[in-house]
């Protein structure tokens, strides 16, 4: 059976969540086509402002601007539907961010990127509800338990996220090399678990929903069979015609064939998955020029680091897929044409509801 995915007293039409992309990725065109499509919309906070004269001189109130108009245009579109904003814990000036966008028309603000503990302390007053990305039953149980004691508040959701997700993992270099990480069914197993504890101690529903390499409508199928609430989709929705990222890495998503889906350092540390191109051809044998920082990560060491992340997504974000980083999921390979979102969340509804009956 279908269930009914219901987040700030919404209820939405499908139960997937489109994933927030960051940079440039999942701004207003994709999350607007997302709610048309029936599902959860998500804008990526990771510099919305990428593109604007004043980022580098002013970058928080360029990403600050760009956050306002691109929320403002989805819901000049789509009034009703469910909008959140994925902003990571990692970042540097995270209250602000908190801060800004609890005063928005919007209806969660989600975070990951580390544990987010104070999350909902800007939110107090506030209708946009607090979400959380984990990649453990622990780190589920430490979020509820801390924003309970602290806040008297509940994550509107609980998302899981597997070894299989596009952008930074949530494992270390050595679980990746040595295969030493669990699956996503694993990990959603324990995070039910917790969060099923919660539920009854406090007499709530919390969602739970599993992301990293869900692709096609058996995977959701299976998850909901599981236990969760939905699924949350991104690398699929990259090779769309509404995806606000360039045409090129669109492309490179759909060119991409198994082995070009591959793990690359990052300065934060945490290894991410991208694309092959010529820029992690090059990072191979030396690092990265460093040519300008605008203290995007709390967690970046500025020193040493292999590349600077905020311009070289940005870069393949803008149109250059060759010499920038093109982050993906790791069932990039799958895809192997420019479709619409609508096509997508039809395929994967109509999929797994023939798994049902
Ligand atoms: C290109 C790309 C960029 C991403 N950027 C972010 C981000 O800025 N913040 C975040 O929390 N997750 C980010 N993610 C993770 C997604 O939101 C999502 O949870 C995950 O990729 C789901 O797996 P899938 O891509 O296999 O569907 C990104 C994923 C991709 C593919």
């Amino acid at each position: 059976m279908m269930k009914k995915l219901i987040i700030n007293n919404k209820e939405s039409k499908y139960p997937i969540i489109q994933g927030g992309m960051g940079i440039g990725i999942s701004l207003s065109r994709l999350s607007i086509a997302s709610i048309k499509a029936g599902i959860v919309g998500t804008i990526s906070a990771a510099q919305p402002g990428f593109l604007s004269k004043k980022f580098k001189s002013d970058t928080l109130n360029s990403n600050l601007e760009a956050l306002a108009r691109e929320i403002k245009t989805v819901r000049d579109e789509c009034p009703d539907g469910i909008l959140g904003v994925n902003v990571m814990y990692a970042g540097t000036n995270y209250d602000e961010y908190i801060k800004f966008l609890s005063k928005q028309e919007i209806d969660f603000i989600v975070s990951g990127a580390g544990l987010p503990v104070d999350l909902p302390k800007y939110l107090k007053g506030s209708s946009v509800k607090p979400a959380v990305i984990v990649s453990s039953g622990k780190a589920a149980k430490i979020i509820c338990k801390k924003w309970m004691r602290s806040f008297n508040v509940l994550p509107e959701f609980v998302v899981v996220e597997g070894p299989l997700a596009g952008g930074h993992l949530g494992f270390s270099k050595e679980e990746i090399e040595s295969g030493d990480y669990k699956s996503l069914e694993t990990l959603l197993e324990e995070v039910l678990i917790e969060v099923r504890k919660v539920e009854e101690e406090y007499k709530v529903s919390i969602p739970v929903i599993p992301a990293g390499g869900i692709s096609t409508g058996e995977d959701v199928a299976r998850y909901i069979e599981m236990g969760s609430a939905g699924v949350q989709v991104a690398t699929r929705f990259i090779a769309t015609e509404e995806c606000d990222v360039s045409d090129a890495y669109k492309q490179k998503i759909v060119n991409a064939r198994e082995e070009d889906v591959i793990f690359v350092p990052s300065p934060v540390g945490l290894p991410g998955r991208a694309i092959r191109n010529a820029f992690t051809d090059a990072l191979k044998t030396k690092n990265q020029k460093i040519k300008y920082c605008v203290d995007c990560l709390r967690v970046c060491a500025k020193k040493d680091i292999p590349y600077c992340i905020t311009e070289k997504l940005g870069n393949a974000s803008g149109g250059d897929a060759e010499n920038g980083l093109v982050f993906s999921g790791a069932k990039a390979y799958m895809i192997d044409r420019i479709s619409t979102v609508k096509e997508i969340v039809e395929e994967l509804i109509s999929e797994c509801k023939y798994c049902f009956e």
